[in-house]
């Protein structure tokens, strides 16, 4: 059980947490030209970014944002170098742009499940070096590539819901679920609690995106927090019965340790292993599938070539950027692409604008999945996506079972909008038709 100071949710898109533990918020900067037009949430920017980086790239590539109140770093050399520097910038936070303190209803909801403490994306060694250890042993090359043959079928079984019908809302029907499901597989959690946790995982990113009102998000915290205490349940078992699976080697690794770790650091290790790969793997996955409805001669090729697949994903990720940005804290004073950041001082990475820097990416615009530089969607340095290896073996076995099960493929007519968060960038939605089976 939490006391209230030690709260901490994530919502609004933001990290909500105590008073007593806020970071420095700066107290007067200039306010350049890109920093006033900054509104990475709202539209134009959150339609199509590309536009205002390009400017903000070419003009002022670290401005200060009045939106977020803190640095915006936009070109690839810097997003990678602040990246790699563990030492002088801080991840606690990373997640999150701003703090608040929650509504006291939604607090006392969120005061019956275990305190979100900083664990792995979000933290600094020693915690964070311990997190990453369990959680990359856990997500073994041996035991995701054990797990390919699972994977493709429940993207066959995903697909088969929906072929005949010759349209589908791609997202929901596909994009979402086959990372959700797949992760309840990998983590060892039983098939038969599948449609209650993909439920849970729901009304868990919609309290931390923030979504809804107080009423809904109050609603929301409920299902999380008995989410909470499922995990606490499956923790409990694995602790007495280890079986080979990524739940076990977490669990037991983190009792091994020096000094091993409580349950609502398992709970948030846990948590963000769930979280990380579900948002993120469905943007992924849905701008691939766009960009094939979009050029039935790309399509083709895939269909044709599938060892062409992985290279398709690849530009996906760089030109969709499912994490479009991370946060990070000056730890000490710093001075990067001539502006000085001060301790204390926060900044966001941009690594939507990074994959898209000129000077490294010719016609950042076009997709072209020949390109050799490397993209930095999953990040860079001691942070870097744990779950990478997955999220490419899902894209790999996705374009696969698409190009083959769904001929035809385009995109009818429609407006594409994106899910608005701090972090996550993803279609909201997308209508997407094929050529259907003949009925026999
Ligand atoms: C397309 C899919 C994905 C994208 C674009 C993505 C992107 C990222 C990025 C940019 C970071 C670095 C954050 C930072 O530097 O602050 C990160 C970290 C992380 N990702 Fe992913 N990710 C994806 C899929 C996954 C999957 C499938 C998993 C696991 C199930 C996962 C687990 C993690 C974890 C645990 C971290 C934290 C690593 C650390 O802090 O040491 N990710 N991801």
């Amino acid at each position: 059980m939490i006391r209230a100071k030690e709260a901490g949710v994530l919502a609004g898109g933001l990290r909500i947490i105590s008073p007593m533990s806020s970071p420095d918020q700066p107290n007067s900067h200039p306010t350049p030209s890109c920093g006033a037009l900054h509104q990475p949430l709202a539209s134009p920017m959150l339609d199509d970014p590309r536009p205002f980086y390009s400017r903000a790239r070419e003009e002022e590539p670290i401005f200060w944002s009045d939106a977020l109140a803190m640095w915006v770093v936009t070109r690839y050399d810097d997003v990678q170098a602040v990246a790699r520097d563990a030492a002088r910038f801080s991840s606690v936070n990373s997640i999150s742009p701003v703090s608040v303190v929650p509504p006291q209803p939604l607090l006392e909801v969120l005061m019956q499940g275990f305190p979100l403490l900083p664990s792995l994306v979000d933290s600094d060694p020693p915690i964070h070096t311990r997190s990453r250890a369990l959680v990359t042993k856990a997500l073994s090359l041996r035991r995701i590539a054990a797990f390919e043959p699972i994977l493709r079928e429940l993207a066959e079984r995903l697909i088969d819901r929906f072929v005949d019908k010759g349209q589908v809302e791609f997202v929901g029907a596909f994009a979402i679920p086959l990372p959700g499901n797949f992760i309840v597989d990998l983590l060892g959690l039983p098939r038969a609690h599948l449609e209650q946790v993909d439920a849970w995982i729901s009304h868990s990113a919609a309290i931390f995106a923030g979504h809804g009102t107080l009423e809904e998000l109050v609603e929301h915290a409920r299902h999380f927090v008995t989410f909470q205490h499922y995990l606490a349940d499956a923790v409990r078992e694995r602790q007495a019965n280890p079986r080979d699976d990524a739940l076990s080697d977490i669990v037991t690794g983190a009792a091994a340790l020096e000094s091993p770790l409580g349950m609502a650091e398992l709970i948030n290790i846990l948590l963000q292993a769930l979280f990380a790969g579900y948002e993120t793997t469905a943007g992924m996955i849905s701008a691939a599938a766009v960009e094939l409805a979009r050029d039935p001669e790309l399509f083709a090729a895939l269909r044709d070539d599938p060892s062409r697949c992985p290279a398709v994903i690849e530009e996906a990720l760089r030109t969709a950027s499912p994490i479009h940005a991370m946060y990070r804290t000056a730890k000490e004073d710093v001075e990067i692409g001539g502006v000085t950041i001060r301790a204390g001082e926060r900044l966001q990475l941009a690594f939507i604008s990074a994959n898209h820097d000129e000077a490294c990416f010719e016609a950042p615009e076009r997709f072209d999945p020949e390109r050799k530089t490397p993209h930095l969607a999953f990040g860079q340095g001691p942070h870097f996506c744990i779950g990478a290896p997955l999220a490419r073996l899902e894209g790999r076995i996705a374009l696969e079972v698409i190009t083959r099960r769904l001929p035809g493929l385009r995109l009818p007519e429609q407006r594409l909008a994106y899910f608005p968060s701090a972090t996550a960038r993803r279609l909201a939605a997308v209508e997407l038709a094929w050529d259907p089976p003949a009925a026999s």
